[in-house]
């Protein structure tokens, strides 16, 4: 049974996995390196209760009761002791996410479940650096993470069935739908997302359509609840980029970036989340 959860990271990802957990009844702590990066992560989950209460899934109540679920901490060690499972979302990089599961591995107790929430990296590669690859899974969401129904369960090598069902059963307990996917470079859902938004990058590039219309064709056309470059923008420029490079290396180039990506996340613009992506966030910006 999971009732307390280790999350690693308080980005994008990491801030609304936490939110998931806590409103799924789930005890959370919240780990990052800097107390300005724990500060933006609580911020954003701030931001997403008060969402839940404006529409009237919550109350004010609720909220202040999902809130003091979640702790924060800069230190990994207290991340990682008397939780049951751990859930690491720190940036798309392989050697940063093996560094932190060999620490993981070390702090966590021996029953204890890692999972990663890579969107594309290989999940038995990570686990191979630890002495529990049993018990490391893959457990990728989708932002937002409060409100997206699926988590798509990523089984490595050497993965076990006991692990899985543990996932399975958290992931259902708070609410979520999952699917469980063999692990392979994008899974399911990560690769057929990047063949269609960077074919859509490709036909913005090509000179075909503006970007606002390409976004309006597939959303009214296709019936996407999100255009593809306006949803680029919104899972975060950096990871569609790190995404589409491993899947070249697996795939071949059918998954090479369009320059329009590479330029613009070498500019640092990396979406919404940085104020700037294909379309302009800022204050000064109509988006
Ligand atoms: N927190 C809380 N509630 C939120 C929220 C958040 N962060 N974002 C949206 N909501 C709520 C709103 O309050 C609203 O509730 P209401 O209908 O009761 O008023 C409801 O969700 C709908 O929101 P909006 O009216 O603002 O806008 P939309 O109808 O466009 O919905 C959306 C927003 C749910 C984000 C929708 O546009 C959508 O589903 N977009 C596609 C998202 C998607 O594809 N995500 C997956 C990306 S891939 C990924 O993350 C994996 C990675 O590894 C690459």
């Amino acid at each position: 049974m999971v009732s307390r959860v280790g999350i690693i990271g308080a980005g994008l990802m990491g801030s609304g996995i936490a939110l998931a957990m806590a409103m799924g009844g789930k005890d959370v702590v919240l780990y990052d390196v800097s107390s300005a990066a724990l500060e933006k992560g609580i911020q954003s989950i701030d931001k997403s209760l008060s969402r839940f209460v404006k529409g009237g899934y919550l109350s004010k109540n609720d909220a202040a009761n999902i809130t003091s679920k979640i702790s924060t901490t800069l230190e990994l060690k207290e991340a990682a002791t008397d939780v049951e499972l751990i859930i690491e979302a720190v940036p798309e990089n392989l050697d940063l996410k093996k560094k932190i599961f060999r620490q993981l591995d070390e702090y966590a107790q021996e029953n204890t479940i890692l999972a990663t929430n890579t969107s594309e990296l290989s999940v038995t590669a990570i686990a191979a650096v630890t002495k529990r690859p049993k018990r490391v899974i893959g457990m990728h969401w989708f932002n937002p993470a409060p409100v997206m129904k699926l988590i798509e369960i990523v089984k490595g090598v050497d993965t076990s069935q006991v692990t899985v069902n543990i996932v399975r059963k958290v992931s259902e307990e708070i609410g979520k739908e999952v699917v469980l996917v063999n692990d392979s470079q994008g899974f399911v859902t990560s690769r057929a997302l990047a063949a269609h938004m960077l074919e859509c990058m490709r036909i913005y590039e090509e000179g075909v359509a503006s970007k606002e219309d390409i976004d309006k064709a597939i959303k009214l056309g296709l019936n996407y609840p999100m255009g593809p470059l306006e949803l680029a923008d919104y899972v975060g420029l950096d990871t569609m980029l790190y995404a589409s490079e491993g899947m070249v290396e697996a795939y071949g180039d059918r998954f090479r970036p369009p320059q329009i990506l590479r330029k613009l996340v070498e500019a640092g613009h990396y979406g919404r989340k940085s104020g700037k992506g294909f379309y302009d966030y800022s204050e000064e910006g109509q988006h």
